[in-house]
């Protein structure tokens, strides 16, 4: 048999049905989206994304870190198939089903700490850290928050208050909540500090306890510090091993929640189920969506049974908890148990090591970090001064896209691999490839 050639690009890009769609599409759909790549997308299938017109990519993007157990897996869409032939929707809110019960319990057991935990279910990433910040503050009664800068969790109204990642997500919707304070994050690559780790002695987590919390925002008025284990939309940063663990400490000699925003980073991507694991803390508050469900919407906020203990009805959804959601929730689980967060370490490693070769011959790499299949490469303008190249990550990220590899940027100037969890080296070493032939081709561009 023939074997089938991936990815392949048949038409120029966007080809002749996506352009008749995309202007139909134009029209109608809401411009905010960002809409990065012009094709239309029909059909998908493990690591592989097909359009309208037959062009069929690596799918390095995971629809921004959805389809962690690949797209379309067989028993995911198995079990999607089965519950919607049964209720498509139940109201969690007003009635009890087996599978949101089985669900939250699955996720006490899962996430770090003990199991005495519950969850509140939602539809989305921005969703689950709303509820993080009302279950905060309805628990200590501090108006306060702290975030970090560079940080990313949603655009509704509170969830933004915390986001501080770029700023037309910001500008113009001001006034947002109030008393929350921005901190900069551990990013060792661009110190904020201008020092160096170790020898820093974690100085960006020490101010926050030395100044913040003494001239800036009284301890006694934080609810909580809402933080990404590995920064997601603000650049794919690994923070060093102190960092979290500092943050946990200092939360709790003041009383202050640690939120922990597992929304990109939870669910296996690092290699094991959430990212928070890989310096043993145990966040007070868990916010989770994106591959929660493998596709299907779904997200969760998973506290303490004494945090969530909110009286019935100072918080509720419609949708959260949707049955058809949690049945795709329990198998991606099982899916990641199985195999998948261990896949996810190989593989990281896997494409870890080639990376850094590429860095090591790359004029144009400044940085390469990553956790698992969670990896970000930082392009710069010239490796001594570091100076950051914005438009070397766009065209990056376009001339993969243009050979049939699907990435994604994030941060001011990187781009980053968040591929399904499902996949091997022959299809890392296609990706690659694609990925050095494309890197090399910008670097030739540069003036
Ligand atoms: C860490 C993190 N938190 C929250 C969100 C918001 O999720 P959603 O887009 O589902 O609202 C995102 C989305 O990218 C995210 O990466």
């Amino acid at each position: 048999m023939k074997k089938e050639i991936i990815p392949h690009i048949k038409t120029r890009l966007p080809g002749p049905e996506s352009k008749k769609l995309i202007s139909e599409d134009e029209k109608y759909v809401s411009q905010s989206y960002t809409r990065a790549f012009q094709t239309v997308l029909d059909h998908s299938k493990g690591a592989l994304i097909y359009d309208v017109d037959g062009n069929c990519f690596i799918d390095f993007h995971t629809g921004i870190g959805v389809c962690s157990t690949g797209n379309t897996h067989p028993e995911i869409v198995k079990a999607v198939k089965a519950q919607a032939e049964k209720a498509i929707h139940i109201a969690t809110a007003d009635f009890y089903h087996e599978l949101v019960g089985q669900l939250a319990k699955k996720l006490a057991e899962i996430t770090p700490g003990t199991k005495n935990k519950k969850t509140f279910f939602t539809n989305s990433g921005a969703e689950s850290i709303e509820c993080a910040i009302k279950l905060a503050r309805y628990n200590n009664r501090r108006p306060r928050m702290i975030a970090f800068i560079g940080g990313f969790h949603g655009r509704t109204m509170g969830a933004l208050s915390l986001t501080c990642s770029r700023l037309n997500q910001r500008r113009y919707f001001a006034p947002l909540l109030p008393e929350v304070t921005h901190v900069p994050y551990a990013y060792c690559y661009r110190c904020p500090y201008n020092l160096t780790y170790p020898k820093c002695d974690m100085a960006c987590v020490r101010y926050i306890d030395e100044v913040i919390l003494k001239k800036v925002a009284p301890a006694e008025e934080v609810s909580a510090i809402f933080v990404e284990p590995v920064l997601g939309e603000g650049g794919y940063v690994v923070p060093p091993k102190e960092f979290l663990p500092m943050l946990k400490k200092i939360a709790s000699k003041y009383g202050i929640l640690l939120a922990v925003d597992e929304v990109q980073s939870g669910m296996g991507r690092t290699g094991k189920m959430f990212a928070c694991q890989h310096w043993g803390v145990v966040p007070d508050i868990i916010a989770l969506a994106k591959a929660l469900a493998s596709g299907m919407p779904l997200g969760a906020c998973v506290a303490s049974r004494e945090l969530m203990s909110w009286e019935p009805g100072a918080h509720s959804t419609t949708f959260g908890g949707n049955p058809v959601s949690c049945a795709s929730a329990l198998v991606t689980i099982k899916l990641l148990e199985y195999s998948l967060v261990k896949n996810a370490e190989k593989m990281g490693k896997f494409i870890m090591r080639r990376l850094k070769r590429i860095w090591d011959n790359s004029k144009i790499v400044g940085d390469v970090r990553g956790l698992g299949l969670m990896i970000g490469i930082e392009l710069v303008k010239n490796k001594k001064t570091k100076e950051p190249a914005p438009e070397y990550a766009h065209q990056l990220a376009q001339e993969c896209f243009k050979n049939g590899l699907m990435i994604l940027e994030c941060g001011p100037n990187s781009v980053r691999f968040i591929p399904p969890l499902v996949i091997d080296e022959e299809i890392a070493d296609v990706a690659l490839k694609i990925f050095e032939k494309s890197l090399a081709r910008v670097e030739r561009s540069r003036k």
